[in-house]
């Protein structure tokens, strides 16, 4: 799998106000930024952002690992913008980056614009991308999108690499519609790339290279990034998609990686990265642990209805009690077969330097 980390020179930082307590402006407001109570650590915690703008798809991929949690909830722009005040001016979290996107397909909000400014204009440093099947990107929604005056990237999901292989996982008609949008995205993007980047994240389904759609690979060569990753299957492995036979049904897919796949991958012990560092957030404010996460027992609580600290403070102490006791003791994760790890030494001595614990440095 091709593991992207962003890292970041322009993270928000607290400056100390003349209260001797840290400060910020959000929204041309200065905001003073409390130590929370529950908060013994004195730590920043680092969160990556799950932000669904809907439960809505109008797709029904067989490896999507979201769908049995797609529904018919939206996002309301102003249920975003009160989430995002209290994150950006939480003194528990520093928001590493953010996908707009979660469980369903963004563009199927029709405020899919407004979101995005909302999230740029609220958290202005922490890199952005969202992920579409493109099948609606039509020019109205292109030009909506490119009017938002901020940086971010949008990755088109393009699976397999010609159109038999991506209809497999996507649906009959998919490959040519998601084709047609993002020929629609980067024709309007021009040659002056500006702030949008443009990228195509591929799921690898073991198709050669030589049966490729010569399409396919004309528009490859113009994104400004390409993601292939080997697909997660159910059960959190990650792993080769050996014959696209195996896609054919649910079934066989199951079959595959009950008789083949998993008895051969053992569940880890230890604490996977996602765990106490991600936060997904549902159009209702619910908020999962891990973007593999289906139903209640993942839930750490609610953004909208609670603070930023206290929801923080569980998705840790979830971290925790896996380190400690195994995954296995976790009902929810006693499964799964997601790595074990830790986030990046990197990210960890940036925080550091951040909390006045260490001395500040460049780094790239
Ligand atoms: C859940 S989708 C939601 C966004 C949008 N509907 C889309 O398809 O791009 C987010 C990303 O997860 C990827 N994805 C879904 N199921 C996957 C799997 N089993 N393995 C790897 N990536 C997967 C999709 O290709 C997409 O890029
Ligand atoms: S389009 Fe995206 S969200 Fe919808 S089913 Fe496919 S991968 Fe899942």
């Amino acid at each position: 799998m091709v593991l992207i980390w962003y890292t970041s020179g322009h993270d928000i930082l607290p400056a100390w106000g003349s209260t001797g307590r840290p400060c910020m402006t959000i929204n041309g407001r200065r905001c003073t930024l409390f130590k929370p109570l529950h908060d013994q650590s004195d730590q920043i915690h680092p969160i990556w952002l799950w932000l669904d703008p809907t439960t809505r798809c109008n797709l029904s991929c067989r490896l999507c690992y979201t769908k049995q949690s797609h529904g018919k909830l939206d996002l309301e722009p102003d249920d975003l913008e009160q989430v995002l005040i209290k994150l950006a001016t939480s003194s528990a979290m520093k928001v590493k980056g953010i996908h707009l996107n979660w469980r369903g397909e963004p563009l199927m909000n029709p405020y899919f614009a407004e979101l995005l400014a909302i999230t740029r204009r609220l958290l202005p440093h922490s890199p952005l991308q969202w992920h579409t099947n493109g099948t609606l990107l039509t020019p109205k929604r292109v030009k909506e999108i490119l009017a938002v005056p901020y940086s971010h990237t949008i990755y088109v999901s393009i699976d397999g690499g010609n159109q038999a292989s991506h209809d497999l996982n996507r649906g009959e008609g998919s490959f040519q519609k998601t084709m047609r949008g993002l020929r629609t995205l980067l024709d309007l993007r021009g040659r002056d790339h500006g702030h949008v980047r443009v990228g195509v994240y591929q799921i690898d389904l073991n198709e050669p290279l030589e049966d490729y759609d010569s399409e396919f690979l004309e528009l490859v060569a113009r994104v400004d990034n390409h993601v292939k990753v080997t697909p997660l299957l159910p059960g959190g492995a990650h792993h080769k998609i050996r014959e696209l036979d195996d896609l054919e049904s649910d079934e066989a897919l199951h079959r595959r990686m009950s008789q083949d796949i998993n008895p051969s991958l053992p569940v880890p012990t230890g604490a996977c990265f996602w765990a106490g560092h991600t936060l997904c957030m549902a159009p209702d404010g619910e908020t999962s642990i891990c973007v593999i996460s289906h139903g209640a027992q993942g839930v750490v609580g609610n953004l909208m209805t609670e603070t930023a600290e206290t929801v923080v403070g569980r998705a840790v102490d979830f971290r925790r009690r896996m380190a400690e006791d195994g995954r296995q003791s976790i009902l929810l994760c006693a499964g799964c077969r997601k790595p074990e790890g830790e986030i990046h030494a990197k990210h960890t001595a940036a925080l550091r330097r951040a909390d006045g614990r260490e001395p500040a440095r460049q780094y790239a």
